[in-house]
C-alpha cells in the first residue's frame, strides 16, 4: 500500500492518473445516453438532494458515469469497489477530485476490501447500492446502527439477489432491497451481451490465443454462459457446455451447443469459463483430467467458482506468463493456465462490460435510487422489483438514441387484441 494517498475523504493508489481518468469516463459518457439523458433531466429538478448514497461496485469508466449522475441529481455520494481486482486506479483517482468519497484501489486484500467498505459506511447512507451485496451484509453484520437512517437499497447482480432473497425469506433482511438485476433492461442485455463480450475480451488480453477450432466449455448455460457461447461461437470455436438445469441444457442443445458433465468436458476442453455463481464447479478430479495447456478462468461474481486451492495441491511449478495469466505446471508435465486469480475475467483482465450494455444496466441502478428517494419509507422490508413500465422506457430512449423508430398499434389493432369474439 506504498502508493496510496490518504485524505480523510477518500483513498486511492495514485492521485496523477486523475487525467487518464477523466478521458476514460468522458468516452465512456459519450456512449451512455441513457444515463445521460436522466442526468439532463434531473440536474435540473435534484431529487437526490439530501440523500447520502454509499455504493459497492465495480469502480470502472462506466461506474463513474453512474456516480457523476447521482452527484448531478443531488446526492452525496461514497462508493467503495465490489470485487479486489476490478478497480481502475485512473477512474478511482478521477473520482477523488471530484468530491466522491471513494475508497479504491486494484489488488487489495480481503482486510483492505472491508476496510473501504466501512469508510464509505462513515458517511452514514440513506441508501445503498450493492454488486454482489457485501455492503448490505456488512450493515447488518457490523454496523446494525445504520439500520434506522437507511431507507433501502438496491443489488445489481443475479447472485447477490439470490442471497438476498434467502435471506428476506429468512426475515433477516432489514430494509427493501431492489433488485436492479431482474429488470429486461439489465439481465437480457448486461448477463448476455455484456458478459459475452467483456469475457472473451478478458480471456483474449489475458492470453492472445486464437479461438478458432478451440474446444471452449462454458460451465453453466444460464444468461452469462449463453453470451459467452454466443461469442466463442462467432469465433469458430466448439462450444461445450455444462449444466445442473434441465432446460437450460435442452436449449443449449437445440443452439448448437453440445452438452456433457464437467468430468467429460475437463478431458477435452482447451479453455474453460464458469459462469454458474456456484462454488466448487472445477475441482481436483478435473484439473487431474485435463489437457497440456488447458486455459480455465471465471466469470461469475465471487472466485470460488474454480477450486485452486485444489490445483495448488497438484502444482510443482508456477510462473506468472503474462499478466493475468499464471501458469501451473503438474507433477507430470502438464501445464495448466488460470486467469485473473479466478476472479472476474472481465474486469480482471479487461474493462468490464462495454459502456453501452452499462448504460441500461445503470439507468435500472439510478432509477431504483429514485424509487427508494420517493416511496422507499412506504415500502416493505424485502427485495422489490422495478415497475415493468420503466424497462420500456429505458429500451426506448435507447432505441431513439441509436436512431432506431417502432411501428405503433392502430385503435383498431389494440381493439382486436381483446376482441374474444373473433375466432379463426
Ligand atoms: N460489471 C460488469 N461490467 C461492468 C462495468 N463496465 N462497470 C461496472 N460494473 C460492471
Amino acid at each position: 500500500m506504498n502508493t496510496v494517498t490518504e485524505n480523510v475523504k477518500f483513498k486511492v493508489a495514485d492521485q496523477s492518473l486523475a487525467e487518464e481518468g477523466r478521458l476514460l469516463i468522458d468516452w465512456a459518457e459519450s456512449r451512455m445516453p441513457v444515463l445521460m439523458s436522466l442526468r439532463e433531466k434531473f440536474a435540473k429538478t435534484q431529487p437526490l438532494k439530501g440523500q447520502r448514497i454509499t455504493g459497492c461496485l465495480h469502480v470502472t469508466k462506466e461506474t463513474a458515469v453512474l456516480i457523476r449522475t447521482l452527484k448531478a441529481a443531488g446526492a452525496e455520494v461514497a462508493w467503495s469497489g465490489c470485487n479486489p481486482l476490478s478497480t481502475h486506479d485512473a477512474v478511482a483517482a478521477a473520482l477523488s477530485q471530484e468530491d466522491i468519497g471513494i475508497f479504491a484501489w486494484y489488488g487489495q486484500n480481503t482486510e483492505e476490501f472491508y476496510w473501504s467498505i466501512d469508510r464509505t459506511l462513515d458517511f452514514k447512507p440513506t441508501l445503498t447500492l450493492d454488486d454482489g451485496a457485501d455492503l448490505i451484509f456488512r450493515v447488518h453484520a457490523e454496523h446494525p446502527n445504520l439500520f434506522e437512517g437507511i431507507i433501502g437499497g438496491s443489488e445489481e447482480t443475479t447472485t447477490g439477489v439470490h442471497r438476498l432473497r434467502a435471506m428476506a425469506d429468512d426475515g433477516k433482511l432489514m430494509y427493501p432491497v431492489i433488485a436492479v438485476n431482474d429488470a429486461e433492461t439489465k439481465w437480457d442485455f448486461d448477463n448476455v451481451y455484456g458478459t459475452g463480450q467483456s469475457s472473451l475480451d478478458g480471456i483474449l488480453r489475458a492470453t492472445s490465443v486464437l479461438l478458432a477450432g478451440k474446444n471452449f466449455v462454458t460451465a453453466g448455460y444460464g444468461h452469462c454462459g449463453k453470451g459467452c457461447a454466443m461469442r466463442a461461437k462467432g469465433m469458430g470455436a466448439n462450444v461445450i457446455t455444462t449444466e445442473i438445469k434441465p432446460t437450460a441444457a435442452l436449449k443449449a442443445t437445440l443452439e448448437g451447443v453440445q452438452v456433457m458433465t464437467m468430468d467429460e468436458a475437463a478431458k477435452v476442453g482447451d479453455v474453460f469459463i464458469t459462469t454458474t455463481g456456484m462454488k466448487d464447479v472445477i475441482v481436483k478430479r478435473h484439473f487431474e483430467s485435463m489437457k497440456d495447456g488447458a486455459i480455465v478462468c471465471n466469470t461469475g461474481h465471487y472466485d470460488c467458482e474454480l477450486n485452486l486451492e485444489d490445483l495448488a495441491e497438484l502444482t510443482v511449478n508456477k510462473r506468472e506468463m503474462r499478466d493475468n495469466c499464471i501458469e501451473h505446471t503438474l507433477a507430470d508435465g502438464r501445464r495448466i493456465y488460470v486467469l485473473a486469480e479466478g476472479r472476474l475475467v472481465n474486469l480482471a483482465a479487461a474493462e468490464g462490460h462495454p459502456s453501452e450494455v452499462m448504460d441500461m444496466s445503470f439507468a435500472n441502478q439510478f432509477q431504483a435510487m429514485m424509487m427508494l428517494a420517493e416511496k422507499g419509507k412506504d415500502l416493505e422490508r424485502g427485495v422489490h422489483e422495478l415497475p415493468e413500465e420503466l424497462d420500456q422506457e429505458i429500451a426506448k430512449i435507447k432505441l431513439d438514441s441509436m436512431g432506431l423508430d417502432l411501428d405503433e398499434l392502430t385503435p383498431d389493432q389494440i381493439a382486436y387484441a381483446t376482441d374474444y369474439s373473433q375466432g379463426t
